[in-house]
């Protein structure tokens, strides 16, 4: 059993993190740094996604602008899941319509072995680049989370070669050929561990691992093919001293198996109500959502019902982190995460820590 430093009462979100009780709920947002905003805009005129997140300038600017215009609790490093992708071999391309794209997919234990392996130092320096320059801008009461997408989530995109609904190739992969599953598993596994370690290093405080599509997979996969690979990762995270938030969408029928697997901090969408994720879910975690994204395009009033009755849900116990259930979609209006920030402030408001 490690002993962390306990976070300061201004550190809302590591305090959260660790469930010690907060003077108002501390909130953040998936995907805050991106279309909707306009300053994001304005350098995607210069520079293509892929410009932004290589260099470490630009990257460490664009994950203050949200900081400075919404005024969260923590800012989250701008960078993408699919990133270490590139270095092992993908030939990742972001087109405006499709989004991303693999033109030669993982398809047989033949391309799974010819995956290169790859350390984040030698390879993925340019994100940690980022996260140092981030972390070194950013007010000492922001604290910067870094990111990984899971094993499973990033093998969909390698063997898909892109986003899909199904999942029919990889859960093919997984069926007919086990072993060369686990095999692609335990390669981005390890990728993963040396690479959230070195954000660590570089100075992130907190990790968030998206496994965003998992909720794909039914309870039995997950435990067959999945829940190892996450647990190794997130242990990783758990010996790295810094808390690591778990994620994923639709997964209402896998949260006591994803706790499992661990994360001090369990993400939830909205297709759940939060107190009933969180009473499966057992006093052992923390909890983050589950705005729905689509709520920020509702008239005010009923936007803050609908925040109302997140914090209603939350009930005051700490450990609650607002977010959305998944990330904010490129027309939201900058008005109503703006509101979003400061109703969860107020109304959360109370005599702790
Ligand atoms: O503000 C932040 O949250 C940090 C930056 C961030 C990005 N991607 C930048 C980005 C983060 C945390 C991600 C994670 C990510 N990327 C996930 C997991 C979260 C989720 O949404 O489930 C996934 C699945 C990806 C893969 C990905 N990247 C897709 C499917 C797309 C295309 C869809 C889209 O929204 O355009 C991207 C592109 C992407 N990554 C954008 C941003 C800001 C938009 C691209 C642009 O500016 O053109």
């Amino acid at each position: 059993m490690t002993h962390l430093p306990v976070p300061p009462p201004s550190a809302r979100f590591l305090r959260a993190c660790r469930r010690l009780p907060t003077d108002r709920t501390p909130v953040w947002f998936m995907r805050q740094a991106g279309r909707y905003m306009p300053e994001y805009r304005a350098l995607r005129e210069k520079y293509s996604l892929l410009d932004l997140c290589r260099d470490p300038h630009l990257a460490a600017q664009v994950t203050l602008q949200p900081v400075h215009a919404l005024g969260v609790d923590a800012a989250i490093l701008f960078a993408d899941i699919l990133l270490p992708l590139i270095p092992m071999g993908a030939r990742l391309t972001f087109s405006a319509g499709e989004g991303p794209v693999i033109d030669n997919p993982v398809r047989s234990a033949r391309d799974i072995r010819s995956l290169r392996p790859v350390t984040a130092e030698e390879d993925l320096g340019y994100v940690l680049r980022a996260v140092r320059l981030a972390r070194g801008e950013l007010p000492e009461s922001v604290p910067l989370i870094g990111f990984a997408g899971a094993p499973f989530t990033l093998a969909s995109y390698l063997v898909e070669g892109g986003s899909s609904r199904t999942f029919r190739r990889t859960k093919q992969l997984m069926y007919a050929e086990p072993r060369a599953w686990h095999s692609l598993m335990e390669k981005l596994s390890g990728v993963l561990i040396d690479y959230l370690s070195a954000q660590v290093t570089a100075g992130a405080q907190a990790i968030q691992l998206f496994d965003s599509w998992v909720g794909a997979l039914s309870l039995d996969d997950y435990q067959t093919y999945v829940a190892s690979h996450s647990a190794a990762v997130l242990a990783a995270v758990a010996r790295s001293g810094v808390p690591a938030i778990h994620f994923g969408t639709g997964t209402s029928g896998l949260l006591e198996a994803m706790r499992d697997a661990g994360g001090d901090v369990i993400g939830v969408d909205w297709r759940i109500p939060l107190d009933r994720a969180w009473e499966r879910l057992g006093p052992s975690v923390a909890i983050q959502g589950n705005l729905d994204p689509v709520a920020l395009f509702a008239p005010r009033p009923e936007l803050e019902r609908q925040v109302r009755l997140v914090l209603q849900a939350a009930n005051g116990r700490p450990g609650h982190i607002f977010n959305l259930g998944h990330g904010v979609l490129p027309e939201t209006p900058v008005e109503s995460v703006k509101a979003v920030v400061e109703m969860v402030h107020e109304i959360s408001v109370r005599e702790a820590a």
